[in-house]
């Protein structure tokens, strides 16, 4: 991670600590989700759900509409409803993975079947490593279609230079996603 992502990180870091929640908000969602959809979308932390609206308008300001996406935009992070993290472990993963990545990748690969209970310090970094796999699965359970959990599952892989790889439509939306959450 280079300078002005950590620059991006630590505004995002401010903006979670001074959220609020709108009417208009709560109109654009359900313009947008199911209502199992929006139960799941609520029980993501304030701080979350605000991220995820960024990420939407943002994507939307840009012209970018494709319902898929922005199902995608409102729940790609919806896996961290597992585990919810507190403010200093965010800031942790922010911190770490800007000086060591793959230290995030190693610490955070445990295998975690049952439970995250007994992970100790690593808890913080399995979330951080598997919360696409695991929203990507509570997104199917209430019925998201099979490009939206795609893209949650796959939000954080890292993909091959776009002027190296011709994208496919997936990989197209993917890009998007990926672009709007680096600096929301
Ligand atoms: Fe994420
Ligand atoms: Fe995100």
């Amino acid at each position: 991670m280079n300078t002005s992502r950590l620059v991006y990180r630590s505004r995002q870091f401010w903006q979670a600590i001074s959220t609020r929640s709108s009417r208009d908000d709560a109109d654009l969602v359900s313009s947008i989700l199911s209502a199992s959809q929006i139960e799941l979308f609520n029980l993501m932390q304030k701080n979350e759900q605000a991220h995820s609206l960024r990420v939407l308008k943002e994507l939307r300001n840009r012209g970018d509409e494709n319902i898929d996406l922005q199902t995608a935009a409102l729940l790609h992070d919806v896996g961290k409803v597992r585990a919810p993290l507190g403010l200093w472990e965010r800031v942790l993963i922010v911190i770490v993975k800007a000086f060591c990545p793959d230290c995030v990748k190693e610490w955070g690969s445990a295998r975690t079947e049952d439970s995250l209970t007994g992970l100790g310090w690593r808890r913080t970094f399995v979330v951080a490593e598997q919360h696409p796999v695991w929203g990507a699965d509570l997104a199917s359970q209430c019925g998201s279609s099979p490009i939206a959990v795609s893209l949650i599952a796959r939000h954080q892989d890292k993909l091959p230079p776009s002027h190296i790889s011709e994208s496919s439509g997936e990989d197209s939306l993917l890009r998007k996603l990926q672009a709007v959450d680096d600096i929301n």
